[in-house]
């Protein structure tokens, strides 16, 4: 059964006093949510503990940003994936076009982070999308065909399961630009059809594939309504508790 959901990346915005309150009001605002609606909130690492503690006996679940692609050690100022878990997190980002394009993040690094993510028991948003350039250059279905292989190709049907995918095209993420609903639909088709080459129709119809990209409560029933949009990974408006579930309700 494939599964809704609206996930909330924080970015790196808000202390943790604030966090608690925004954590604090989507647990109470998402009361009446639909059951097959999941919402997962994802804070920077120092707001884990603290978020965990407002969302036990909730229905929202926790998700780090990002993780560390080795295991455990000397790797001065990284988190890696079983301290995620040990702070209550169930989910990761992973492949965020800013850690692609500020922090170097390789398609071969992020095989490692999800593997070490997936060993963990976390399960994974895997970020893909391509840039403005690439787009206008007509190249985006291979751009995200291309990401979408290099890292998922990596892992078995069972694994993928552990596996959402978020459409984010780079030059709709904090510009005011929603890819249409048309655009992100083919984007997401695709996605689908290259995980089906790999692992079948079954895989691949339950697979969740979320889209982010300015996704805000005037535009999300519209994306949503598309048979391959899933729901959403959601930046700015997720900051605000009313947007954010807003959102979720479009379905
Ligand atoms: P915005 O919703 O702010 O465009 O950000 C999208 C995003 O990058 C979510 O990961």
């Amino acid at each position: 059964m494939r599964k809704f959901i609206v996930a909330g990346n924080w970015k790196m915005n808000t202390t943790v006093p604030q966090g608690v309150e925004l954590a604090k009001a989507v647990v109470e605002k998402s009361q009446n949510l639909p059951a097959n609606v999941e919402l997962v909130v994802a804070p920077p690492f120092t707001h884990l503990v603290s978020v965990c503690q407002v969302l036990q006996g909730s229905k929202v679940a926790l998700s780090a940003q990002n993780c560390a692609d080795k295991e455990k050690g000397a790797f001065t100022g990284e988190v890696a994936a079983p301290m995620l878990v040990s702070a209550g997190c169930t989910y990761t980002i992973l492949g965020h076009s800013e850690r692609r394009q500020y922090y170097g993040e390789t398609d071969a690094k992020l095989v490692e982070k999800v593997k070490l993510a997936l060993a963990s028991g976390l399960k994974v948003i895997l970020c893909v999308g391509e840039n403005l350039d690439e787009r206008e250059a007509g190249r985006h279905f291979d751009v995200v065909t291309e990401q979408t292989r290099n890292v998922l190709y990596n892992f078995t049907a069972e694994e993928m399961a552990s596996i959402v995918i978020a459409y984010e095209p780079v030059w709709a993420i904090g510009t005011g630009k929603t890819a249409t609903a048309e655009q992100a639909e083919e984007i997401h088709a695709c996605i689908r059809n290259v995980i089906e080459q790999k692992v079948g129709q079954t895989v691949a119809q339950d697979m969740t594939i979320l889209y982010g990209g300015s996704c805000k409560p005037s535009n999300a029933k519209e994306l949503f309504a598309q048979p391959d949009i899933d729901g959403g990974l959601i930046g700015g408006a997720a900051l605000k508790a009313e947007d954010f579930i807003a959102i979720a309700e479009s379905f």
